[in-house]
């Protein structure tokens, strides 16, 4: 028997970051296509986790975390939301929010449920989909405003395209048991907006869903307000909430996240995330829960500093004549290379490295739908300012 790659996982190989990543280092291309920024986070926070590393202990951590970090985590949630949690029952510790959003994903879906998602969408979701056995079904965003679709949702939950009225829940055709929202959005830029994540809750109520919403760039919202879903009427009872510090505190690498909710879906994560990794990262725990309590102008200076490198890039992009979808919030902009005669984003970033020596990402890579953004290319700007002016300058040569 041929040992390969098992059936729910075969289509998620190589990845486009890898490619890419590898056409950048090839030509000395500045890399805008993976986001992580190039300086690293808060000095006293790098300096409580190397405290930490010596002082110890450098042990396995209880698996629902640290007490001190789900005691920062339920703090953060009470200081920025108004929520109340319990750091024993509702709080659980993961590495990333990578792990996270799989484990919320194994721990609730049974197979052949059906999983609402929105497209263009986080690559991890699809994969953590597959990985526990559901089937995923997707409501697109259109550009150029990504607004909601409440009936192509209400249509998605109730399966509509795959004869969902008459099919049962559980056999991959039947009304859908569990919605993944991220808002802020990647790769979009959209922060949804209240009376749209109204309309979410209200469908989730309706049809009794679980919602996994990844929030990892709810201090990144430059325009809009971030409401978490699990804040809304009859939501926080149904609602497993996805962070992590990676973008907050610009410390991707360091892996910490956690989900919060109500205790008995908390429960279903932290059995699956017992067999994935049990616990990690000891020390970093102890940092991230200083981060957490960092006082409200660290979180207001990051955030407007990346607003700042957002416009910047958002200008150069401009200035080389492709049409900019302004982000609203996170780590990324997009740009359509439509306006410079250009019909496939794939082709185009595949070109670009050697081209004008930047990498993107297509849009494309993180859609079902072939056609929804084809012509749409992802560039981030969680770089330093003069590595933007530096992209902006090589992209200008785009105008030939
Ligand atoms: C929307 C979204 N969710 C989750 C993650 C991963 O978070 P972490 O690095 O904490 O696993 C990313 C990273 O790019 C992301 O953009």
């Amino acid at each position: 028997m041929p040992h390969e790659t098992a059936a729910r996982l075969r289509g998620f190989g190589t990845t486009i970051f890898a490619e890419m990543t590898a056409l950048a280092t090839e030509a000395g291309a500045i890399n805008l296509g993976q986001g992580f920024p190039d300086e690293d986070g808060p000095r006293e926070i790098l300096e409580a986790a190397s405290e930490a590393l010596l002082a110890g202990p450098n042990q396995y951590t209880p698996g629902r975390g640290t007490p001190e970090l789900r005691a920062a985590v339920v703090a953060h949630a009470a200081r920025w939301y108004g929520r109340e949690l319990d750091p024993d029952t509702q709080v659980q510790v993961t590495v990333g929010a990578t792990e996270g959003i799989a484990a919320a994903l194994l721990g609730v879906c049974e197979p052949g449920d059906a999983v609402v998602t929105f497209e263009p969408y986080y690559d991890s979701y699809a994969a953590g989909i597959a990985m526990s056995g559901g089937v995923r079904r997707t409501v697109a965003l259109r550009p150029p405003s990504f607004g909601l679709d409440v009936e192509a949702l209400r249509a998605a939950v109730r399966g509509d395209a795959v004869g969902g009225r008459s099919a049962r829940r559980g056999d991959g055709a039947g009304p859908a048991r569990v919605l993944v929202l991220n808002s802020p959005h990647n790769p979009t830029g959209k922060v949804f907006t209240r009376a749209e994540l109204e309309a979410i809750a209200e469908v989730c109520r309706e049809h009794d869903l679980v919602a996994i919403c990844d929030e990892v760039y709810e201090h990144l919202a430059f325009d809009g307000e971030h409401v978490p879903l699990a804040t809304l009427p009859g939501m926080a009872e149904r609602t497993l909430t996805v962070s992590s510090a990676g973008k907050t505190f610009a410390l991707t690498g360091w892996k910490v996240g956690w989900v919060t909710g109500p205790p008995a879906l908390v429960t279903a994560v932290a059995t699956a995330k017992q067999f994935l990794t049990f616990s990690g990262h000891g020390p970093l725990q102890h940092a991230v829960a200083r981060a957490l309590a960092l006082d409200d102008a660290y979180f207001s200076v990051a955030r407007d500093r990346l607003r700042t490198r957002r416009d910047r890039l958002c200008d150069g992009l401009e200035a080389a004549g492709l049409t900019t979808l302004r982000p609203e919030g996170g780590y990324f902009a997009i740009g359509d290379v439509a306006s410079i005669g250009e019909d496939d984003g794939a082709a185009f970033c595949r070109a670009l490295p050697a081209r004008c020596g930047v990498v993107g990402v297509p849009v494309s890579v993180f859609c079902d739908d072939p056609d929804l953004g084809r012509t749409l290319v992802r560039f981030a700007y969680c770089k330093r300012e003069d590595v933007i002016d530096e992209a902006a300058s090589r992209l200008a040569g785009l105008r030939g």
